[in-house]
């Protein structure tokens, strides 16, 4: 069985207490009113990682992520965080390649390949990010895009350490512009993902493996892209920042 997660990429929004008082509301409403088997990942600014750390503590299926993370374990670079500083933090997960660090920060597949090696030393779940821009779908060419993204930055990894990322399939059209892809869409991108895990190591790696879907997810659409058979929850970033609503897609599992 494959693990269901829901993670919540709140990028640079929330002041600390703003932030505290979302986290709060979440771990409440998914307390009382969540019956699934969902892992709950809150992905808040950096700087709040220890105050949303104190709030989730060893809340059941709540656990804490960062959004990014550098490629050395320490030095002069400035303004840059470490694995190890996150994993002192209390977080369990970190987004990697995020499309916005790809865009606004340059960072490339082969960057990516030593990120995600590094997090997973450091004993850190990756969130690994892909996903192709709308002119790229448009001319068709969306699968190869992906499957080199995916090619770069993770088949060089041995087969005990792939089973160990969760990917995120989140397509650059589909991230704050309130046109989610059809939930048909999804599930072809998602499948086709998983076909190149099994080609590349086996199919029980590739069954073993989540990957979820991230694009304008909301209460209103989580039930059907979830009910997808390859796709194992979501990576959401506006709805994230309403309590009431990321629960209702938590609890879109239901
Ligand atoms: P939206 O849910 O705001 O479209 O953002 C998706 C995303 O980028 C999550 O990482």
């Amino acid at each position: 069985m494959r693990k269901k997660i829901v993670a919540g990429n709140w990028k640079m929004n929330c002041t600390l207490p703003e932030g505290k008082k979302l986290a709060s509301e979440v771990i409440n409403m998914v307390q009382d009113e969540v019956n699934n088997e969902v892992d709950v990942v809150l992905i808040p600014p950096f700087i709040h990682l220890t105050g949303i750390q104190n709030l989730i503590g060893s809340t059941k299926n709540i656990f804490l992520g960062a959004q990014n993370c550098h490629q050395n374990q320490s030095g002069a670079f400035t303004g840059e965080v470490s694995a190890a500083m996150l994993v002192s933090c209390g977080a369990s997960h970190v987004i990697l390649g995020h499309s916005e660090r790809r865009e606004y920060f340059g960072e490339t597949d082969e960057l990516l390949a030593e990120k995600v090696s590094f997090v997973l030393d450091n004993q850190l779940t990756p969130i690994f990010c892909c996903g192709e821009k709308l002119e790229v779908r448009e001319a068709g060419d969306h699968e190869e895009l992906v499957g080199t993204q995916v090619d770069k930055a993770l088949f060089g990894l041995s087969e005990e350490q792939i089973k160990k990322v969760v990917i995120a399939y989140e397509p650059v059209w589909a991230i704050g512009t309130g046109k989610t892809a059809s939930a048909e869409q999804a599930q072809e991108m998602h499948a086709f993902i998983r076909q190149q895990i099994a080609k590349k190591y086996s199919q029980q790696t590739a069954d073993s493996i989540s990957i979820l879907y991230g694009g304008s997810v909301k209460p209103e659409n989580a039930k059907e892209i979830f009910s997808q058979p390859d796709v194992d929850g979501g990576l959401i970033g506006g709805a994230s920042l309403k309590s009431r609503d990321f629960t209702n897609i938590v609890k879109a599992f239901d």
